[in-house]
């Protein structure tokens, strides 16, 4: 062989090898995260078999607050014998959100849908003798909502996953690789099969704290989801291979400086349905997260916890429900919207239209009076209580004419207009928003 065949054979061989590789990415980040920037709401859904008692997911048994043994013994109680897949889709698209997240399995390892790898799933071991992931996604998707699979890497259950109890350990990795390659058989033939089955528009992995992106082949785990649902977006908990951030029941005091983020949240303290947890959040309580959340560019997550059986708690319900209502006639201000004007200006959350030429102020239901907003240099051309078509009145003070500093705006709110959580003034302004931010001549 010449040295030119041996190059040309080479090349050939080149080639083929990366057009055989799986287009990962073909849009660029920003395009892909396009739908999840503008949902702004997202229901989360922990569905398991803690629900028959009442307990900690899978960390009652972690945490010895419960035997394994009796853990497990829940497995005969969840039924879902009133699940109502088609309802629980109908009450999500009520409550406004663009999406929903389920967990196909928690760190107790009982897979919620028809897994391949074994038995552990409400298929093969409970009464309910079904999936749950697969109706509910067909109903979601009728209805235009992005599906979600909530997916622990973390598997308490499986005998080759190292931890298992809080400070005991089966085996130390270290040790015996060779289970842990097994165990990654088993956890990522889940992942394959449910990014097969399912497509999942978005994955939220949970547990990578317990081992390193190279332990878990974070970097394989994005390429086996990508390869096949290019779009799919992955949350940020896969040891730096995700796409967004995932701040969770705390509320970040600053705005993240994040492209894309998401607040995760309960609505009374805990994740899965616990009959003795009753410190419900309000629909004033969430509607004012919520703001707070889309305000400061992120979305809102918010979490229900259905009972075994499959139906949703009554002040769950009520909380969708409520915050629907409120969505609905201020949908304009929340959802394709942008986060809004730094801190500092307005005593309150703000957001702004893309093109940043209206402005929406977000007010507690109870004000009235006078609203002031500082250093904004924009002339308003037009004020009114967004869901309805009533116009309000503002003055500015302290503009000297030939001074930069703009003065104050204060706009009249009368009694009588406000929401009985939330009332929202719009803004329109004479073009896309200025600030000004400076020290007023010093
Ligand atoms: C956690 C917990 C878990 C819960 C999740 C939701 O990291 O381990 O129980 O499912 O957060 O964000």
């Amino acid at each position: 062989m010449t040295r030119k065949s041996i190059l040309l054979v080479l090349f050939c061989a080149v080639t083929l090898y990366s057009s055989a590789q799986p287009k990962i990415d073909p849009k660029t980040i920003a395009d892909k995260m396009k739908w999840f920037a503008d949902a702004k709401l997202g229901i989360f859904i922990h569905a398991g078999i803690y629900s028959v008692n009442g307990i900690d997911e899978s960390w009652s048994f972690h945490n010895k607050k419960i035997s394994y043994a009796d853990y497990m013994k829940q497995l005969k109680g969840f039924t879902l014998s009133k699940y109502d897949p088609a309802a629980w889709a109908d009450l999500i698209k009520e409550s406004g959100a663009r999406y929903a997240v389920i967990t196909t399995k928690h760190h107790d390892g009982v897979a919620m849908y028809d897994t391949k790898q074994g038995n552990l799933s409400i298929v093969k071991a409970t009464p309910a003798n079904r999936d749950m992931v697969k109706p509910l996604f067909e109903e979601l998707r009728k209805r235009d909502i992005k599906c979600g699979a909530y997916f622990s890497l973390i598997d308490w259950s499986h005998r080759n996953y190292p931890g298992f109890l809080k400070d005991s350990s089966r085996y130390s990795l270290q040790n015996d690789y060779d289970r842990w390659d097994s165990f990654k058989m088993y956890f990522q033939g889940q992942i394959t099969e449910i990014n097969n089955m399912f497509k999942p528009d978005l994955w939220w992995f949970d547990g990578d704290w317990e081992h390193s992106a190279e332990e878990w082949q974070a970097e394989k785990i994005r390429h086996i989801i990508l390869s096949k649902n290019p779009n799919a977006i992955i949350n940020g908990r896969l040891q730096g291979y995700g796409d967004y951030t995932t701040p969770e029941q705390n509320f970040p005091v600053t705005r993240p400086p994040f492209n894309w983020w998401e607040l995760c949240m309960t609505i009374n303290d805990n994740w899965g349905y616990q009959q003795a947890d009753q410190n419900w959040k309000t629909p004033n309580e969430i509607i004012t997260i919520f703001v707070d959340a889309v305000a400061n560019g992120g979305n809102l997550l918010l979490d229900i916890g259905p009972k075994e059986d499959g139906t949703i708690p009554d002040q769950e319900v009520n909380v969708l429900k409520e915050l629907g209502a409120w969505n609905k006639v201020h949908s304009e201000a929340i959802f394709n919207t942008v986060a809004g004007i730094p801190a500092g200006h307005f005593y309150g959350p703000t957001t702004l239209s893309k093109d940043s030429t209206t402005l929406y102020l977000f007010i507690s239901g109870k004000t009235s009076g006078q609203v002031m907003l500082k250093g904004l240099d924009n002339k308003i051309e037009d004020i009114t209580v967004v869901g309805t078509d009533k116009k309000l009145t503002h003055k500015v003070v302290g503009k000297i004419s030939w001074s930069p500093v703009p003065g104050l705006v204060y706009v009249d709110l009368p009694e009588g207009m406000q929401d009985k959580y939330m009332t929202v003034l719009k803004l329109k302004l004479n073009g896309p928003v200025k600030l000004y931010r400076g020290q007023g001549g010093l």
